[in-house]
């Protein structure tokens, strides 16, 4: 039963509960209009401490799309965090206004936080370097649906793997289906946290290598997962610097690409995938932002426990 949970962690559902709503999003997909109406009179809050485009505006778009309202913030100087406010004061209030919120904070576990102070269900969009739950959802819908399933794949991670945290939920995600084998392509300062390799690629006895090159292991992937080097989340302006342009794709690089191959992105991007990779068949990272907002959709009606 998803109704009334928080999603702040992507182990926080099974993958049967992640398949219900995978399976919803499909519907949705094929038949938008009978969803129209389904969260008329409920309101999401989307409370958001810092800068989003594609979560924040596609959880409003789903919760527009089912009938329902939205409210909200988009940066934490249009909210009382400025004036010093706890997210716990804050969730607590906001379960007053609305029957849901999604947050996106600077600081790893506020979002847990503000679930154990409200009243209704929190959902993470986002929390300093740890994880991204939606854009796991977003991922999983893509890959189902470009692809056809969830397993046995070799999955390609390239960039910052250190702070992305649409990596570290992916990563984390996927290793509860068959067969999956990572490649982790990072510069050495910018690999997959311990953490993650500790208790989830270790612990499950997961296939995976780290380089530092794309070119060599290219032919080998099934999903190619880009990602951006977090600029926000770097301690000083010179690693950044020295970082920023480790990785870009270009058509050259795609050349022993598999023909079926997909390429993901979370975005946004800034140069790692060069513009002419764009109208490549395998550039996936567009109809990604898609399901994004379907997957959101199949969510908030999860969370609501509203059906048509
Ligand atoms: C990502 C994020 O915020 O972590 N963006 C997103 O939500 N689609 C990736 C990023 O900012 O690089």
């Amino acid at each position: 039963m998803l109704k009334g949970r928080h999603l702040i962690d992507p182990m926080d559902f099974s993958p049967e509960e992640i398949d219900e709503i995978l399976q919803l999003s499909d519907e949705i997909i094929k038949n938008p209009r009978l969803y129209a109406d389904v969260c008329k009179g409920y309101i999401l809050a989307t409370l958001f401490f810092e800068p989003s485009t594609r979560t924040r505006l596609s959880f409003e778009a789903a919760m527009l799309r089912l009938g329902g309202s939205v409210t909200g913030f988009s940066s934490a100087d249009a909210s009382s965090a400025v004036k010093g406010e706890s997210v716990a004061d804050t969730v607590k209030t906001i379960s007053n206004y609305a029957d849901i919120c999604a947050m996106r904070h600077p600081k790893e576990g506020a979002p847990k936080i503000a679930a154990m102070y409200s009243d209704i269900p929190v959902i993470n969009g986002g929390d300093g370097g740890h994880h991204h739950p939606t854009q796991t959802l977003t991922d999983l819908l893509t890959i189902r649906s470009l692809k056809g399933r969830l397993s046995n794949f070799t999955v390609g991670f390239c960039g910052d793997l250190k702070f992305g945290r649409t990596v570290h939920s992916l990563i984390k995600a996927l290793s509860r289906y068959e067969n999956i084998k990572f490649v982790l392509v990072s510069p050495e300062e910018l690999r997959v946290p311990d953490y993650i390799k500790d208790e989830v690629l270790t612990k499950k006895r997961i296939d995976f290598v780290e380089v530092d090159k794309l070119e060599e292991i290219m032919p080998a992937l099934d999903i190619l997962y880009m990602t951006r080097v977090q600029k926000e989340r770097f301690f000083n302006e010179e690693d950044y610097i020295r970082l920023k342009d480790s990785f870009i794709l270009d058509l050259n690089k795609l050349e022993n690409a598999k023909d079926d191959m997909i390429i993901m992105h979370p975005l946004p991007r800034v140069n790692e995938i060069s513009m002419e990779v764009d109208s490549d068949r395998r550039a996936a990272y567009f109809k990604q932002t898609k399901y994004g907002m379907y997957v959101r959709m199949g969510l908030i009606m999860k969370l609501l426990g509203v059906e048509i």
